[in-house]
């Protein structure tokens, strides 16, 4: 990973005859080279001044296009040109082509980019994508264990080197902006986006927070101003702290419902890691789809305005979900123009409208023209997006940079994610009552069985958010290592391995005896959003079968790959061991690291594991807590050469 290259940021006050001779000096050069000086192209100028200068020369469809970010699908650079468009984004899944290269990304990027600077005042788009656990969009890029699985490892350190890597590989496709960190306080692992989220615990939320957001942005300097953004040279990205706020509160975790919740236990349980986004810099904050207590977040000025903004003193810019707008337009008692007025009055800056610009475009402006939406809230949402690209020096480097190509998928960014797997892996049962600790698992031994539909399968392995917007299953996905593969390059060749992705139980009772152990990984299909709510949470079938036909017959440990904890007490005496995997992504020689000793287990449950869905809601502090295991559980081992 090369280090990052350091670019301006806001120059330190400088005596004032100094800033009369530079005014002086840069109109002189201006003019000798024969063109007007204009201030907000000079880099050397306070970003306030820039950012002034600049709105005071726009219209009004100049400013309503910069809070228009539209899909990469629509962007073609006549749409660009004639709407001023501010910003592009990918929706999950939407590439420039199957298994598309860096290359290829930077040219689309670089294409819509020209566009924007060929408009009369040549400000930039920014391009944003869904870069969640690596860039995940993105065949061949490294993906790393998703946040519940980072919230296990409980290391800051860890995780900013893994935002660091995540934004070389967006800079290597062009891409200047993720909707990354989702810093989503997840309080039941029914909602199917709980793997999104780091912790039920606040607290641990906040401290992945405090590392991620400097890991994608860069660190701002002391004593820089409390909320605005900072985002530093040309291999950091700009950030985005989702889902704001109370996501991860909804009634029985169900997506997109309705968080129940006082003001103060909404301010002690999910407000907090935007606090610390915003003292860390974050470029900008995306609304959540959720209400509270009744009121859409999208429409709740309170929240966005008084508290975000006003209190919290967030300086960067709000954005909204993927087409919300349109889904709090409820006719014939609410529509679209309507939904408009409220999102833009309660302090939404820039609007993510995939496909319906035309529309937004001209209701917006005909309420500004209007006066139902004041100009003054159009000034403010404006200024608010070109401090985040005045910031990140996206005038003064508009353009993809192709030397930066081979970071996507860089070997040293998959080391860290190997590292990123071992340590998020929670190691819950070693041994059986009575019995020796069944792990670390020997290399040496004669025969062994692996078995289960997730043992090979790296699409499983790495979830929703993964190249599709569901993810999928199988071995084509992308670029990585399944766990069978990384448990054949662990042990000994002369180890004999059977793989079987659905063992029959006659067949292994005939041969059980021939086994030293059995490695059986089973778990959760991928899923995103609601697709993966989910109120039983038992294992998807044929897993709890697998579990018991085989470790009724042979020493097991047992490998779950889910996006949360499921319902695992019915099968977990007939297991000699077992591990929570989470969602690891493509390093499964972290899970071999692990298992066969090279590494120990350390990590611990970011959330706690329930003994049955019926006592959900169920968090760490609450007065009726009786869990399997409790959150911040985790057996540990040493490494084998220790133990020699
Ligand atoms: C999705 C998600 C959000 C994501 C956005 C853009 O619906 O709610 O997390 O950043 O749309 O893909």
């Amino acid at each position: 990973m090369r280090a990052a290259p350091t670019t301006m940021w806001r120059s330190p006050a400088a005596p004032a005859c100094l800033l009369v001779a530079a005014v002086l000096l840069s109109a002189v050069a201006a003019a000798t080279a024969g063109e007007e000086y204009v201030k907000y192209k000079d880099p050397k100028k306070p970003i306030g001044e820039r950012v002034d200068d600049l709105l005071s020369r726009m219209t009004l469809a100049e400013k309503i296009g910069q809070m228009s970010q539209i899909e990469r699908a629509n962007a073609t650079s006549a749409v660009i040109e004639k709407y001023f468009v501010g910003s592009v984004l990918s929706g999950g899944g939407s590439v420039p082509s199957e298994k598309a290269t860096a290359k290829e990304w930077q040219q689309m990027v670089a294409k819509m980019q020209k566009a924007a600077l060929k408009t009369r005042l040549g400000i930039p788009i920014i391009y944003g994508i869904d870069a969640v656990h690596g860039h995940n969009n993105v065949h061949n890029a490294t993906i790393f264990p998703h946040n519940v699985g980072l919230g296990a490892t409980r290391d800051p350190k860890l995780v900013k080197r893994i935002g660091q890597s995540t934004a070389h590989e967006a800079r290597a496709t062009g891409i200047p902006y993720t909707f990354a960190p989702c810093v989503a306080v997840c309080r039941d692992p029914r909602w199917g986006r709980c793997y999104e989220s780091y912790s039920e615990d606040t607290k641990l939320v906040q401290l992945m927070t405090s590392a991620m957001v400097p890991g994608l942005q860069g660190d701002a300097p002391a004593r820089y101003p409390k909320g605005t953004p900072f985002v530093a040279g040309g291999m950091n990205v700009a950030g985005c702290a989702k889902h704001f706020v109370g996501d991860g509160g909804t009634r029985d975790g169900i997506n997109e419902n309705n968080t129940v919740l006082s003001f103060h236990d909404l301010m002690r349980i999910h407000m907090p890691p935007y606090d610390d986004a915003v003292i860390k810099g974050v470029a900008s904050v995306m609304i959540s789809y959720s209400s509270w207590n009744g009121v859409k977040m999208h429409e709740n000025r309170f929240l966005i305005t008084d508290i975000l903004k006003n209190k919290l003193k967030f300086r960067g810019f709000v954005i909204t979900d993927w087409q919300a707008v349109d889904r709090i337009t409820t006719p014939p008692h609410k529509h679209y123009y309507h939904s408009i007025q409220e999102t833009i009055h309660a302090g939404i800056d820039m609007v993510m409208i995939p496909y319906d610009y035309p529309e937004f475009v001209a209701d917006l402006t005909t309420q500004v023209s209007n006066g139902s939406i004041k100009l003054d809230r159009i000034n403010d949402a404006v200024s608010r997006i070109l401090r985040v690209k005045f910031a990140m020096g996206l005038f003064e480097n508009p353009l993809p940079d192709p030397r930066l190509a081979g970071e996507l998928g860089d070997k040293e960014h998959r080391q860290i994610a190997r590292e990123a797997v071992r340590r998020s892996l929670v190691l819950l049962k070693n041994g059986k009552h009575g019995e020796k600790p069944v792990l670390p698992l020997s290399k040496k031994a004669d025969k062994i069985l692996v078995a289960g539909s997730h043992a090979h399968n790296l699409g499983f392995q790495c979830g929703g958010w993964t190249v599709s917007w569901q993810g999928q299953g199988g071995n084509n996905v992308t670029a990585g290592t399944t766990i069978l593969e990384a448990i054949k390059a662990a042990v000994d060749e002369s180890t004999v391995i059977d793989y079987t992705e659905h063992p029959d139980k006659s067949s292994i009772a005939e041969s059980a005896k021939e086994y030293d152990y059995a490695v059986v990984v089973v778990g959760e299909e991928p899923y995103a959003e609601t697709e993966g709510d989910n109120l039983n949470l038992t294992i998807p079938s044929p897993g709890p079968k697998v579990i018991k036909d085989v470790c009724g017959l042979v020493k097991c440990v047992v490998v779950l790959v889910s996006g949360r904890p499921l319902v695992v007490e019915p099968y977990i005496g007939a297991m000699d061991a077992f591990v929570a995997a989470w969602l690891p992504g493509t390093e499964g020689h972290g899970v071999a690291d692990v298992l066969f000793g090279d590494h120990g287990f350390t990590g611990k449950l970011p959330r706690t594991w329930f003994k049955s869905v019926d006592q959900l809601p169920m968090n760490f502090g609450d007065k009726h807590y009786n869990p399997l295991f409790p959150f911040g559980f985790g057996l540990t081992t040493k490494p084998s050469h220790s133990q020699s």
